[in-house]
Formats: structure tokens, sequence, C-alpha cells
């Protein structure tokens, strides 16, 4: 008998159902990506080092063939991501071996957000315009960047209304990770809600819910969906996985998960689910890290050697049982 559930037929009403994909994990998972997923978000090739390696280059091969997929499978695409600390090409911030100054660093993005959210106007429904910006150090508010450094946190807004320009249509979000932790979701807070003060073009706040078997607390991730939804603001899960690893588990050993590592997830996801429903009035996309545990950037990651599980699919790409239980 053919399979016909589909997650995101079963939250049809409530949100998108989306998954990252990467230019293997597209054709080795077509079959999944078309059942179970309505939102396509690029794992690496929308990032700028991707697009844009060079100051008089860019390159779109690869994000167009994901932005025609999506189209051909007719899922919707999100846009991942303008403005991070992180593979970003450096030539961005240098000149003649100097950094550049504020002035060409502002124009220079500009270029780049005009050029890419352009090409995809009408095709990208949201972008992550600016990732990871906040500090995860307790007294520290903004994290340390070459944006920041150069442009102080003027980038941050900047970004913003050069994307909204680009397409005005497109729902403009604030990303971040450990967005449930309770002093680093007050400073996401203190962040976009200035940003909405200065009548800056954000639409909302994409938590980006890298959790495991056992954090964030239940309690901690209510109260940073309900803090964000106090802006008035959409909020976005965009990149969802559950470890089976906890923090300060460094073991390599494993070559399956354990029943006890099992049954939490399957609770844990449970639990995740009834949370996103309840307050799916403010929750506009729920989006995994990956399709199934045959491929995951937890890989090696941050314990090198070490396989993890994090996703609804097994390595087979079989549906775990919690996925029929979340389908029911
Ligand atoms: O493409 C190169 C390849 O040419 C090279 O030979 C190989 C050797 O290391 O590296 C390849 O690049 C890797 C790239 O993924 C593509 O596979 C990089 O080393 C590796 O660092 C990079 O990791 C990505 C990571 O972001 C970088 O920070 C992960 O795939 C990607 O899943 C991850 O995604 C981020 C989100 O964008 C933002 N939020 C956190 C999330 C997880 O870290």
């Amino acid at each position: 008998m053919t399979d016909t559930t589909s997650l995101y037929k079963k939250f049809e009403k409530d949100f998108k159902i989306g998954a990252a994909i990467n230019h293997r994990t597209m054709y080795s998972a077509e079959k999944l990506i078309d059942q179970h997923f309505n939102s396509l978000t690029a794992e690496n090739e929308m990032k700028f080092e991707n697009l844009h390696p060079a100051k008089d280059e860019y390159v779109f091969n690869t994000s167009d063939e994901m932005v025609k997929f999506a189209r051909k499978h007719n899922k919707a695409m999100r846009g991942h991501t303008l403005i991070w600390h992180n593979q970003t090409s450096d030539w961005i911030f240098q000149k003649n071996g100097k950094l550049v100054d504020s002035i060409t660093l502002q124009n220079r993005m500009k270029d780049h957000i005009d050029t890419v959210v352009g090409r995809y106007k009408g095709k990208i429904y949201s972008w992550d315009v600016v990732n990871e910006v906040i500090s995860d150090e307790k007294d520290t508010f903004y994290r340390n960047s070459k944006w920041y450094e150069i442009m102080g946190e003027s980038f941050i807004e900047k970004a913003f209304d050069y994307a909204h320009k680009a397409d005005s249509e497109a729902k403009l979000l604030y990303n971040d990770y450990n967005e449930s932790d309770p002093i680093k979701r007050d400073k996401i807070y203190q962040l976009v809600n200035q940003l909405k003060e200065k009548h800056v073009p954000i639409h909302g706040v994409g938590m980006q819910a890298h959790w495991n078997i056992y954090d964030p607390t239940l309690d901690n991730i209510r109260a940073a969906i309900e803090k964000y939804a106090s802006l008035g603001l959409e909020i976005q899960i965009t990149e969802m996985d559950v470890s089976m690893f906890a923090h300060d588990d460094k073991r390599t050993d494993l070559t399956a998960p354990t029943e006890k590592m099992v049954e939490f997830q399957h609770e844990r996801y449970l639990k995740f689910f009834e949370i996103f429903k309840e307050y799916s009035q403010h929750i506009g996309a729920v989006t995994f890290w990956g399709v199934a545990d045959d491929y995951t950037w937890l890989d090696n990651f941050p314990v090198r050697g070490r396989k993890n599980w994090p996703f609804l699919f097994d390595h087979n790409q079989e549906p775990k049982d919690v996925l029929h239980k979340i389908v029911k």
C-alpha cells in the first residue's frame, strides 16, 4: 500500500513545514521532500561566500537550480542568509589589504542585497536578513564581527532597509540560535523591539531551534515563543534538529541511537509539535535543518567522528514511529 502520510498536509492550516536541503540531498531525498515538506531552505548555497566569492563575481548556478527545484515541486522557498559573520567572503571587508571604511562596506552590502534579493523577488517568501548578531556571553550585547567593527550596529537596520527595497513583499527575519535561553532571548527581544521602534522593516523572528533531547526545557521554549510573539511579529522555527546528545556528552562509540535516546527524542518531538500547534497563530513555518538522518550537519559536530540522528526520518529515510504519531 502506498504511504500517503504527509507532515505538511497535516499542518497545512497551521504553518508551513520546511526542510533545509543542499545540492546533494535535494536529489537523494527528493521523494521524501515532495511528500512531507512544503517549504525549502538552502543549507549553504545562498550564503554570501557561495553567491558572491569576489567583488565583481556572482555565482548563481546552484541557487538558481534550487529555486527551480522548489518551483517544480510546488514548494515555497526561504532565503538564508544575507548578513552573517560566518561564510562571508573576506574581500567585502577589505581594500588594498586594509579594512574598508563604513560607507564602502555599506555600499558593498547594498549591492549584494539588491542583487540577491532582487534576483529572487517573488520567488522567495522569507529572508533571514540578519543572522546571529547577538552575543552568547552574558555581559555582551552584540557579537563581535567585521560588520560590527566597521559599521557599528547600523549594519543591522541597513540590511533590513535594503532587503525591503529589493522585495517589498518578502518577510524579513532576524534569525538566531540559543534563542530559548532566557538571557539571550531577552537580548534578541530588545534588539528586535528597537528595530521596530525605529520603523525598520522587520517582520519576524527566526528561532533556529538547534535543540537536543534534554535542552532547552519546554518552559523556556514556551517563554521564548511568548516573548517574541509579544513583539507582534511572525515567528518561524528556522533550523530545527533534536540532537541525541546532551551538550557535555562526548561519546563517539555509538553506531545507532540507544533505546533511551529514541524514547526521549520521541517524547520531545511530540511535545514540540503540541507547543507549535498551540501557538500556531504566531508561527508561520517550522523548518528542519535537514531531511533525514542519513545526512545532518551535526555528524562530526561538535565532536569529530560522531554520528547523530536528529530528524523525524531515519538514516534509511524511513519515518520514525514518532512521525506517525505526529501526523495522526
Ligand atoms: O564546500 C566545502 C568543500 O569545498 C570543502 O572541501 C569542505 C572541507 O571542509 O568544506 C565544505 O564546506 C563546508 C560547508 O558546510 C558545506 O558542506 C564547511 O567546511 C562547513 O563548515 C559548512 O558547515 C555549515 C555551517 O553552517 C557553517 O557554519 C553547515 O553545512 C550548515 O548546516 C551550517 O548551518 C548553520 C546555519 O547556516 C546558521 N545557523 C547554524 C547552522 C548550523 O551551524
